[in-house]
């Protein structure tokens, strides 16, 4: 063998040294990686599944829950009333609002549960804008520890254009799904940033993480986590932002809870046009309630149910 050679064997060894290496970097890297994901989805199956709930009543006294006559809405009321908070419920029918609010109780009617509370009715619609004033007074001066913002809308599945009313549907739609989340927290978060702590959660949709067709407007107004091509998004960007800007280092939770649409509902009369019965991919609005608040403080953005936690990476 002459000098040529045995240059040449050791640069075809170093070379392959070189590639060994780097696919070795590769593989752990894929495995750390693989590793890191199962982690966090084994962490949030069991959070969601077992974990503990917080004292809500450590936050504060009050709730309040938007949307609350139906739904997750009620869920979130019932729920929060069984853990010893006081709830101002804020609804658009003031006959349903009566059945859930003006008794001393909370009454759940399947299963005649009921849990002694105080109550606060706010009958008000979200597609008027001249109610905030009127939300502020009833509110002023109490300990409002949790703020859900649910209210939401949705129209029947319809190409863009065809949508029966569309200039009014759309407004409404906006108003009730956005500007809503952004008026109430405007208005309740200062008291939380005065006492250092407080619990937000927004109400998203796995309709907001990829556009939904004949769902364009309601999948744009849940607009809801950072996609691939990292576009932010309207409720994660409202939710970070404000975490960011105010939130972050004075103790308040901000918890961009993003229920499931698709093949991941939550079994309520927003979503029984595609569902007959409620099942494992699609929860009761109390089960699936009870999964997302044992979530508070420890997931920040989730999509709230154990079971879709396997269906949509959050
Ligand atoms: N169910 C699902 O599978 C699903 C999936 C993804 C996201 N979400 C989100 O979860 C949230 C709750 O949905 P849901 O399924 O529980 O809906 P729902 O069963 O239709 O209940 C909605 C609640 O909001 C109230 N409401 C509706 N429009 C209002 C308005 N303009 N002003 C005041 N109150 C109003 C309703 O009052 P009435 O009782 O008078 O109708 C009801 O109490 C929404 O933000 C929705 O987008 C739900």
């Amino acid at each position: 063998m002459d000098q040529s050679d045995e240059e040449s064997n050791t640069k075809m060894g170093e070379g392959c040294c070189l590639w060994s290496i780097a696919s070795n970097i590769i593989t752990y890297s894929v495995l750390a990686w693989a590793g890191v994901q199962f982690s966090h989805l084994i962490k949030r199956l069991f959070i969601h599944g077992f974990g503990s709930y917080p004292s809500f009543t450590s936050y504060g006294t009050w709730a309040v829950v938007t949307g609350c006559t139906d739904g997750i809405g009620l869920s979130y009321a019932k729920e929060l009333a069984r853990r010893g908070m006081k709830i101002v419920l804020i609804s658009r029918n003031p006959k349903k609002l009566e059945a859930v609010a003006l008794r001393p109780k909370l009454l759940n009617s399947q299963s005649e549960e009921q849990f002694d509370t105080e109550t606060l009715m706010i009958p008000a619609d979200f597609t008027e804008l001249d109610i905030y004033d009127g939300i502020k007074e009833k509110v002023a001066g109490r300990d409002i520890g949790v703020l859900v913002n649910n209210v939401g809308m949705a129209s029947d599945p319809q190409p863009f254009l065809d949508v029966p009313e569309g200039e009014k549907t759309f407004q409404d739609m906006l108003l009730v799904n956005n500007m809503s989340m952004v008026r109430m927290t405007h208005m309740i978060l200062p008291g939380m940033v005065k006492k250092g702590k407080g619990v937000v959660i927004n109400v998203s949709s796995v309709a907001g993480i990829s556009p939904v067709p004949f769902m364009t407007t309601y999948s744009a107004t849940k607009f809801s986590r950072t996609s691939l091509n990292k576009v932010e998004k309207f409720v994660l960007f409202i939710t970070l932002t404000i975490r960011k800007d105010v939130t972050r280092t004075r103790g308040i939770e901000y918890q961009r809870s993003s229920k499931n649409l698709d093949s991941k509902f939550v079994y309520t009369k927003m979503a029984d046009k595609f569902l007959d019965r409620p099942g494992l991919t699609a929860p009761t609005p109390d089960t699936f309630v009870r999964s997302d608040l044992r979530s508070i403080p420890k997931i920040q953005v989730t999509s709230g149910y154990w079971f879709h936690n396997l269906m949509v990476r959050s």
